[in-house]
């Protein structure tokens, strides 16, 4: 895949662990290691061409000219992969999404996965999966984890070149089905970028990343050994844990929206009537609902009777970033 084009698409990921803030934010470098589960099903393709004729990178999304803010952002990320191919083009970036974006579905993770893949193959860098990783982390801190399928964490890394992420259990490993209420598909108001820099204005930051090992530790145990009941009470822990540091930031940030309460509520209640079932809400007011393959119909239809005007979308463990045809 050399003459300086290449495609790859990726799915985005949902973190069981949250990364919220950075110990350095122009690197990306996290507060915390994170795991997640990536997200079959829903896919970014991300084609990019090298072309000397250029005197700038463009940026579509969607079939849309990205904003200023966008391009700039995807230009850094193919500066340093510019300054490892000592090449200097530029390059026409085109990314397509098939799930609505910037609403809390982790777009930003498998968008700089695809990113990441396809440029360093345009730019003929023969890397190993781990490098990717490390480099599109420097992009989105979560599309580390979205260069590989099934159960993934990523580390906190004590440099650069240590952040990246690792597969911990394959696709095949756990049937488990991520219902994904989409409630809202406003964007928005503060990307994950800017929440990622006001963590550390909360109070109870420091004590959240202090107790991460303790939840990875936990959370790894219960993918390893397919314990739903462990998986649930760790994973809703790290979630409420995450919006207890955004809601205690300076200013505060609250992602969630009555729907996004109401639901979480209900889901506990069903795990305490029986269901094998527990919620996770990324930096947005969609709830992602967690359950077992084999209940994944009971949970839909309590979820349909919920909230009945929300879009229902179903996940499941998906499979790595990978380059296709350009
Ligand atoms: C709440 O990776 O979107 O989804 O590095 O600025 O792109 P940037 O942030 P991003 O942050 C993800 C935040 C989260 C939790 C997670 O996915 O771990």
């Amino acid at each position: 895949m050399t003459n300086g084009a290449a495609a790859a698409v990726s799915h985005p990921n949902i973190a069981f662990i949250k990364y919220w803030g950075n110990r350095q934010d122009d690197l990306r470098l996290p507060a915390n290691g994170s795991i997640s589960m990536t997200l079959g099903g829903l896919l970014t393709r991300t084609s990019v061409r090298f072309d000397s004729q250029l005197e700038a990178d463009q940026l579509t999304v969607n079939g849309q000219p990205a904003s200023e803010e966008a391009r700039l952002r995807v230009s850094a990320h193919l500066d340093y992969i510019r300054s490892l191919s000592r090449s200097a083009e530029y390059a026409v970036v085109e990314s397509q999404s098939d799930f609505p974006s910037a609403a809390g579905l982790a777009s930003s993770a498998s968008a700089f996965a695809s990113l990441t893949l396809a440029a360093c193959a345009a730019a003929s860098l023969e890397l190993d999966p781990r490098d990717i990783s490390r480099i599109a982390r420097r992009g989105s801190g979560s599309a580390c984890r979205s260069v590989f399928g099934g159960f993934v964490e990523a580390y906190t890394g004590e440099t650069d070149l240590y952040g990246y992420a690792q597969q911990l259990a394959a696709p095949d490993h756990w049937d488990l089905v991520d219902w994904i209420v989409v409630s809202s598909q406003e964007p928005k108001q503060v990307g994950s970028s800017e929440g990622h820099r006001l963590a550390a204005a909360s109070p109870l930051q420091a004590t959240r990343v202090a107790d991460t090992p303790r939840r990875l530790n936990l959370c790894r145990q219960a993918i390893l050994g397919r314990d739903f009941a462990a998986l649930a009470s760790v994973v809703e822990q790290d979630s409420n844990l995450m919006h207890a540091v955004m809601l205690t930031s300076q200013p505060a940030l609250m992602y969630w929206q009555p729907e996004t309460v109401q639901l979480m509520q209900a889901i506990r209640r069903w795990r305490e009537q029986g269901l094998s079932v527990c919620y996770t809400v990324d930096a947005g007011p969609n709830v992602h609902c967690l359950c077992r393959g084999e209940q994944a119909e009971q949970v839909v239809h309590q979820l349909e009777s919920l909230v009945p005007e929300a879009r229902l979308i179903r996940s499941g463990p998906g499979g790595p970033a990978r380059l296709v045809t350009a």
